[in-house]
Formats: C-alpha cells, sequence, structure tokens
C-alpha cells in the first residue's frame, strides 16, 4: 500500500517477469481545464479481472480520470494506455475501436427516454455491429437476463423505478461484451437495498464473466463490499492506495475523515457560529 507520507521510491512498482500486462496504465496524468488544475500526475496502473475502486470527495476529478481512460478527454501532460495502446494519442476513429472494449455506466446512467428500454440496450450493438435485428434481440434478451430485468424490453424508462433504470444501463453497458467497465457513481441516489443489487451485479460480472471493474464512487458501504483494491483521490492525486482492510486502517487524517464521513472540525465550527450569531441577533430584536 501507498500513503502520502510514502517516499516516492516506494510507490514505484516496477514489471514483475512474468506479470500480465495491466489493462489500463496511466503514468504523469496531468489535467487542468483552465486555471483549475483537476488531475496534478497521477500514475495508477489496473490489474485485469478485479474491482478496484476510486473513492472521493465531490470535484476531486474522479470522473475526469475514468473519461481520460476511453479518449474523451485529453492529458495536458502524460500517457494514458488501455490493453498496451496509447488512448491519448488515438484519433477519433481509432478510439472507437477501444470504446467497443471499454462498457461505460456514466453517472447518473441516462437512459434515451425517446428509445424503449429494448432500444436503449441495442444502441451500441447498432452503433458497433454487424448483427442482424434477430441476433441483437438475443443479446439484448441475455442482458436483461444478467441484470435481472427479462421481459423489460418493450417497457419505456419513464416507466421504470431509479433502480431499475439503472440496471438497463448497466445491461447497455455490458451488451459488447466488454473487457472492462467503468462504474461512474454506479449507487449515487439508491437506496441502500437498490444500491445491494448493484454492488452484486459488479462482483459477478467481475467473478463470473472476468470482467474488470473500475468503480467510481463516494458510497463506502458499497466500496466495502466490492473493492479488490480501493485508491483515495484528493485534489487531483492518489493519496492512498491499497487492499480495502490498508485503506480503512490508514492512520492518514484526510483518508479517515473521508472513510467515516466527517468532516473538518473547523468547517464544522464555522457552521456552528453562525448559526449561534444568528439565534444572538434575533433574540436581541
Ligand atoms: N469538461 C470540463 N470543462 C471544465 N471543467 C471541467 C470539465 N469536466 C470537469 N471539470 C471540472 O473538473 C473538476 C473535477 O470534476 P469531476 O471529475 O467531475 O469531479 P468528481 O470527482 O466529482 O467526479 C471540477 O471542478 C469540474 O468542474
Ligand atoms: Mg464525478
Amino acid at each position: 500500500m501507498t500513503t502520502q507520507q510514502d517516499s516516492p521510491a516506494e510507490q514505484v512498482q516496477g514489471p514483475v517477469p512474468g506479470a500480465p500486462t495491466p489493462i489500463v496504465q496511466i503514468q504523469g496524468l496531468q489535467k487542468s481545464f483552465g486555471t483549475n488544475k483537476v488531475l496534478d500526475g497521477i500514475d495508477l496502473a489496473i490489474e485485469r479481472g478485479k474491482v478496484t475502486v476510486i473513492l472521493g470527495p465531490s470535484g476531486t476529478g474522479k470522473s475526469v480520470l475514468l473519461k481520460h481512460i476511453v479518449g474523451l478527454i485529453k492529458p495536458d501532460h502524460g500517457e494514458v494506455a488501455f490493453d498496451g495502446v496509447r488512448v491519448d494519442t488515438l484519433s477519433e476513429t481509432q478510439l472507437v475501436q477501444v470504446r467497443k472494449r471499454v462498457g461505460y455506466l456514466f453517472q447518473l446512467g441516462a437512459l434515451f427516454d425517446s428509445m424503449t428500454v429494448g432500444e436503449n440496450v441495442a444502441f451500441p450493438l447498432v452503433e458497433h455491429t454487424q448483427l442482424d435485428a434477430g441476433e441483437r434481440d438475443a443479446s439484448v434478451q441475455r442482458v436483461l437476463g444478467l441484470v435481472g430485468l427479462s421481459g423489460y424490453a418493450g417497457k419505456n424508462p419513464v416507466e421504470l423505478s431509479g433502480g431499475e433504470q439503472r440496471r438497463i444501463a448497466l445491461a447497455r453497458a455490458v451488451v459488447l461484451q466488454p473487457s472492462m467497465v467503468l462504474y461512474d457513481e454506479p449507487t449515487t441516489g439508491l437506496d441502500p437495498v437498490r444500491a445491494d443489487l448493484i454492488n452484486e451485479l459488479i462482483l459477478a460480472l467481475t467473478r463470473k464473466m472476468g470482467i474488470t471493474s473500475v468503480v467510481v464512487t463516494h458510497d463506502i458501504a458499497s466500496a466495502n463490499k466490492v473493492a479488490d483494491r480501493m485508491l483515495l483521490m484528493h485534489e487531483g492525486k492518489i493519496i492512498c492506495d491499497g487492499k480495502p482492510e490498508q485503506v480503512r486502517d490508514t492512520e492518514d487524517v484526510i483518508v479517515q475523515r473521508f472513510i467515516q464521513g466527517q468532516a473538518k472540525k473547523m468547517d464544522l465550527a464555522n457552521i456552528r457560529r453562525a448559526f449561534e450569531k444568528t439565534t444572538a441577533a434575533s433574540t436581541i430584536e
């Protein structure tokens, strides 16, 4: 495991002879939007067939990091490779080949309201394959079965609950039988029971089908359930990286504050003070 305190030498892991190459390899990734420095030197190798969870508060660049993996955003500095191929230098046409192999469950997993569930799930097949309608239907049925929503193909997205919509978006993300799925906050906005169904699906897709999973979340319960490895991002850097139990045991204040959901004492005190002032003022009146 590495933490902020480790020397850079300890963080560098040389290649292990005979070990499979990581499915994603990111080196020295930096990205700013105007004066907003979002990613500030990310080095990350993602192992195949495992669930890697990226934790971190809102606005730390988690979604921006995922988007670099499929070339939706280009780095200012650094390199991003998927399965040994540099994606940051590929053209849009070449990126299509990468995107066919990577399922992406976008934050809030929006479905197209103007299409049925079946048409939504079939969409990547229409875009990226030569399958005929019958073959597409068979694939759609297969993945709807996987997410436990067989028989939903004819429904409209608006008829579904939030949890069902998320599972349909997941079915769509895996319909091309990707090597890897990127999940951007897959459980956000769902109640704990529905969130747990998504967790179970992430685990089943990884363990039973060998799909590499990268899960961005701030849901600690979900992270604890699915993670083989946890990373914590803070201000554009990875400040902690290891097995879930190692990360949970880290004494680093920032890590613990995040894991235990505690705001800074100073920020809490400021809120209390502001209320005290308001109450005192209204008492005088
Ligand atoms: N396309 C963009 N253009 C400008 N700023 C962006 C863009 N995408 C993200 N940002 C900014 O980058 C920062 C990190 O965003 P994001 O990766 O979405 O955070 P999160 O960790 O919550 O997923 C935010 O300040 C956001 O406003
Ligand atoms: Mg995000």
